[in-house]
This record gives structure tokens, C-alpha cells and sequence, in this order.
């Protein structure tokens, strides 16, 4: 991967030492949308992988998921569906949960005319660790039937990104975390 706006793109996130917990190397990307040019490249590289794929789902994951995918479901003319925690979204919701390293938290998303069946889907999210958080959103995107193109994230740990699969769908990562 040769690519000189990946090594732009890792430069641009910034690491922020036990936030928000101590021992955690926080991978902080409000440094990277910040810089017009850098969150420009992040969102090109995406659109010139997924424009010509027949995706017409871009799913985002909150909060930071959110950042990353509107833009590109626009580019690439695909509807942009937010994935939320529980409790915000109205009307039907479906919701499925996932681990945390203490607990567990959910996501949902709504289920009213939003996302059909066999329509194909993008699932956006800014970083990927263990993996818990895209597999619940490929499993709320399975359950109306829409099929799961791929996840993307701009940063994912080196064990995910070598894995380059995740619940039996490709996973696409562009940098690991600095
Ligand atoms: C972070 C990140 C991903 C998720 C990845 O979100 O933005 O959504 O964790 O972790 P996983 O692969 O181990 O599931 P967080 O839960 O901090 O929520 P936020 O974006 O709303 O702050």
C-alpha cells in the first residue's frame, strides 16, 4: 500500500495518553478532520473503493462513525443510515447488543421503510478494536435483509487489520493506531 495520503492520514490523528481511562492510548481524529486536506484523502480513498460497487446503504456507527460516512454515502450516491445507542432513535428500532471490557452496550437502528431487502451495504466507523461494535451493526443490517458489502474504518489495530474479516465480512482498514 504505496499509497503517499495513507502515511498523510496517520500523521494527521493525534494520541492522547490514558483518555478516558488510564492505559488507554486514545486515537484522537478530530486532529485529522480538522486538516481539510487529510479528512479530504480519508473520504477519496473510500469513495474511489466503494463508488462503483452497487452500494445504496451507507450505515454509520455513533458517534465518530458519524463523521466518516455521510460524506461518503454522498460521493458515492448511497442513502446514509445512522446506526444509534439505545434510547435515541423513534418509532420501530431493532437493537442488538455487544461486549464491552466491562458490560455491554447496544446499537440500534430503525426499521420503518429505511433499509430493504437485498440491498447492499457499507458499515463506516471510525476505528475498529476487538471488533464488537461492527459486528453488531452487520447483524442489524442482516436482520432486514440488506447484505453486507463491507466494514471500513480509517484506523484498526494491527491484529484486526490482519485479519481482514470480521464475522465472515471483509473488513477494510486504512491505518493502525500510532
Ligand atoms: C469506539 C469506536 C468504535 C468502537 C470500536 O466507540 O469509535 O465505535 O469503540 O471498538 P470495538 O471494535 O472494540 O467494538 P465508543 O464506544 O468509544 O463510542 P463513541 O464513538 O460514541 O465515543
Amino acid at each position: 500500500r504505496g499509497d503517499p495520503r495513507l502515511k498523510a492520514i496517520s500523521d494527521a490523528i493525534s494520541v492522547v495518553p490514558n483518555f478516558p481511562k488510564p492505559g488507554i492510548m486514545f486515537q484522537d481524529i478530530t486532529t485529522l478532520v480538522s486538516d481539510h486536506k487529510v479528512f479530504k484523502h480519508t473520504v477519496d480513498i473510500f469513495v474511489e473503493r466503494y463508488r462503483d460497487m452497487g452500494i445504496s446503504v451507507v450505515a454509520g456507527v455513533e458517534a465518530r462513525g458519524f463523521i466518516f460516512a455521510p460524506p461518503i454515502a454522498l460521493a458515492i450516491g448511497a442513502k446514509f443510515i445512522p446506526l444509534r445507542k439505545p434510547g435515541k432513535l423513534p418509532g420501530d428500532v431493532i437493537s442488538e447488543a455487544y461486549e464491552l471490557e466491562y458490560g455491554s452496550d447496544c446499537l440500534e437502528m430503525r426499521v420503518a421503510g429505511a433499509v430493504k431487502q437485498g440491498e447492499r451495504a457499507l458499515v463506516v466507523d471510525d476505528l475498529v478494536a476487538t471488533g464488537g461494535t461492527l459486528s453488531a451493526a452487520i447483524r442489524l443490517l442482516e436482520r432486514v435483509g440488506a447484505e453486507v458489502v463491507e466494514c471500513a474504518c480509517v484506523i484498526g489495530l494491527p491484529e484486526v487489520k490482519g485479519r481482514r474479516l470480521l464475522d465472515g465480512k471483509p473488513l477494510y482498514v486504512l491505518v493502525e493506531p500510532r
